[in-house]
């Protein structure tokens, strides 16, 4: 399912915190959304989600989000937030299971089916051996991924994944993403990411959304985007970028002479 911004504007507390954002991330495709800290990104998956009031507009497969009862909106669209509250004393099944809510009918329970669900989707995390934990319990790589398997477990055509690596060691980074490039293939899942590690973003997404104070500064391929100018002016940041495999930018930090 297409999701399409347009010239959306967000303001929080009376300020602005995006301002004409356009994005347009086509069915199966994945796009990136990257920029400092502050720059507004977890706020504009949050408006994608249909979460905050603003101006401009927001469709998923050509529907305001805002307009629907979160049930509904959830069977479109699962969300993994940055810092998501884990009730303590609940297991990491349990917890997993929540993502089977929009499918469980009023005052009915899980069927075998939703727990099966959960079940293949803590497999593929590699988490089995976690189910019976309480989320209290876990490391904050853990955690991260125990999130993920609840927004999987919800099987919505959009994914929407605010900093899913952040908390991950390099190889549960590369785990996760290409579980979740494998579902993009497979079901043909629309991906919104932030990504705070900017050559995993270029390697996995089809296109970058670089988001500068609330506005997008540069948009569109990986290589296009990735730019050693781009990345100092936005970032401050002094990198070296290479050409990895397909093309793909790959960035090393140089320290300044
Ligand atoms: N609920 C809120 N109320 C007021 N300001 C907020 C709120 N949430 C975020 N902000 C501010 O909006 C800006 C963008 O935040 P955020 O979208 O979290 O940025 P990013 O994810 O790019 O780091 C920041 O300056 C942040 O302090
Ligand atoms: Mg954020």
């Amino acid at each position: 399912m297409t999701v399409k911004v347009a010239g959306l504007g967000v303001e929080l507390d009376r300020r602005p915190i995006l301002t004409g954002v356009d994005l347009h991330v086509p069915e199966g495709s994945w796009t990136a959304v990257i920029g400092p800290n502050g720059a507004g990104k977890s706020t504009l998956l949050r408006a994608v989600l249909g979460l905050l009031d603003g101006v401009g507009s927001v469709t998923v497969a050509g529907r305001d989000l805002r307009a629907l009862k979160a049930r509904d909106r959830a069977r479109l669209v699962a969300y993994a937030p940055q810092n998501p509250e884990l009730p303590p004393g609940m297991s990491v099944f349990d917890y997993t299971l929540l993502g089977r809510a929009p499918y469980i009918p009023y005052l009915g329970r899980e069927s075998v089916r939703d727990r099966t669900i959960a079940s293949d989707v803590l497999e593929r995390l590699h988490l089995t051996s976690f189910a019976g934990r309480d989320l209290a319990h876990l490391s904050g790589g853990e955690r991260q991924r125990v999130v993920l398997a609840r927004a999987l477990a919800q099987q919505s055509p959009v994914l929407v994944l605010d900093e899913p690596t952040t908390a991950l060691d390099i190889g549960h980074q590369q785990q996760v993403m290409e579980l979740i490039d494998a579902l993009r293939l497979a079901d043909g899942l629309t991906i919104v990411t932030t990504l705070h590690d900017l050559t995993l973003a270029g390697q996995y997404a089809d296109a970058l959304v670089l988001l500068a104070q609330g506005r997008v500064a540069a948009a569109g391929t990986p290589a296009e985007v990735l730019t050693r100018a781009t990345i100092a002016r936005h970032f401050a940041a002094n990198v070296r970028v290479t050409t990895g495999a397909g093309g793909r930018p790959v960035l090393s930090l140089e320290r300044p002479c």
